[in-house]
């Protein structure tokens, strides 16, 4: 069985089924050939992004002793364009990651990229080539899917799985790769009693969403919003109520009403002052203007 599959699909060069696997084929095929049966039995043609990939993909190729390499996906339209990778268009190329005198565009019509893997001096450079040659497909397999990561985000390198994590709006830690557990509900202040008063609040941590319900002593009143609730930012949604006996309430709206009968006199009286000030401005006027008018 297993060898069908090798035969069908090429060699399989995965060790273990973390990160991509590599696969080659067995058989060399043009640029374009190599491409779609990557399509078909992977996810796609090699896609290189560091110095690092490069060298680990080399260490995973069987060794060639003469030509014909193996394909990768960088690529080109035109002469005149910049090398591209399949995938997400990156245009990635390293110091050193050419064969001396390459790309020499030999052919003028040399457009896609061959990796050399052999024991030479050259050992895991790049050569471009005439995409009509025949090389053999080097293709990925990704395996993230989506439910790599119950509510992460699968992040997947060479020999690696990620799943990242960001906090929800609420909680906080060291976001990234932490997993939700390990994630901890952000903290609002802690809340005095108030005078004359009982708190209580819900579970034993104030954080993100848990309320806190504010009683006073029987003969007192709730100045204030009697709950209040931890938000997203680790802030109360109000201010502390505080606990007045219903005398000192009643004081309190008397003193209120004081107050806004004083200010209510005030304004009266400002007005008024306002008011007899301006006739007296335009009184003189009045008073001129008749002999303005004799004059003329
Ligand atoms: C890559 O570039 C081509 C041509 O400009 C464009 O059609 C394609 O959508 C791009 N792909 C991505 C993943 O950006
Ligand atoms: C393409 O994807 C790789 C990861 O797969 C990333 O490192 C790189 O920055 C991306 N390039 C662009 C141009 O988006
Ligand atoms: C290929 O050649 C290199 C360099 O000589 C060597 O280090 C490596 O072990 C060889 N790889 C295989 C799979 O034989
Ligand atoms: C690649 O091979 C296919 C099938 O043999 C052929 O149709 C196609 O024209 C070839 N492409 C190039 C660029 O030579
Ligand atoms: C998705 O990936 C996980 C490992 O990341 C694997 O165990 C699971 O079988 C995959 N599911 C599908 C439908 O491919
Ligand atoms: C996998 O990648 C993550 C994030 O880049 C890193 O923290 C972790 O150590 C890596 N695990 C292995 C086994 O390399
Ligand atoms: C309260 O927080 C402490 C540390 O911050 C934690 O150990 C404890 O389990 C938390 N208690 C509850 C009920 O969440
Ligand atoms: C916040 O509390 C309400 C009611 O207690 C609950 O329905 C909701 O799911 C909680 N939200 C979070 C994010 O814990």
């Amino acid at each position: 069985m297993k060898w069908i599959f090798i035969i069908i699909l090429g060699i399989s060069l995965a060790e273990t089924a973390l990160g991509w696997t590599y696969h080659v084929s067995r058989r060399p095929m043009n640029w374009t050939q190599a491409r779609q049966w990557c399509q078909s039995s992977f996810t796609d043609m090699v896609v290189i992004q560091n110095q690092d990939e490069n060298n680990y993909l080399v260490s995973k190729l069987p060794n060639r002793t003469r030509a014909p390499y193996y394909w990768i996906g960088l690529t080109k339209q035109q002469k005149n364009e910049t090398w591209t990778w399949i995938g997400n268009n990156s245009t990635w190329i390293g110091e050193e990651s050419w064969a001396p005198n390459e790309p020499n565009n030999n052919h003028i019509t040399e457009f896609c990229v061959e990796i050399y893997v052999n024991n030479g001096p050259n050992r895991g450079k790049w050569n471009d080539e005439k995409c009509a040659n025949k090389k053999y497909a080097v293709c990925y397999k990704a395996q993230c899917n989506a439910t790599s990561c119950d509510r992460g985000r699968c992040q997947e390198t060479m020999e690696n799985i990620t799943c990242l994590y960001e906090p929800e709006p609420g909680f906080e830690g060291d976001s990234q790769v932490s997993q939700e557990t390990f994630l901890t509900a952000v903290e609002c202040p802690t809340l005095s009693q108030p005078d004359n008063g009982y708190l209580s609040c819900s579970g034993g941590n104030l954080t993100f969403n848990s309320t806190c319900r504010f009683k006073c002593q029987p003969g007192s009143l709730v100045i204030g919003s009697p709950a209040v609730t931890c938000g997203v930012n680790g802030v109360w949604s109000g201010p502390r109520p505080t606990c007045a006996s219903y005398k000192q309430a009643l004081y309190a709206v008397a003193g209120c009403g004081a107050l806004s009968a004083f200010c209510c006199i005030c304004f009266c009286w400002m007005k008024r002052r306002k008011g007899k000030k301006l006739s007296q401005e335009r009184m003189p006027e009045e008073a001129t203007s008749p002999f303005g008018e004799v004059q003329a």
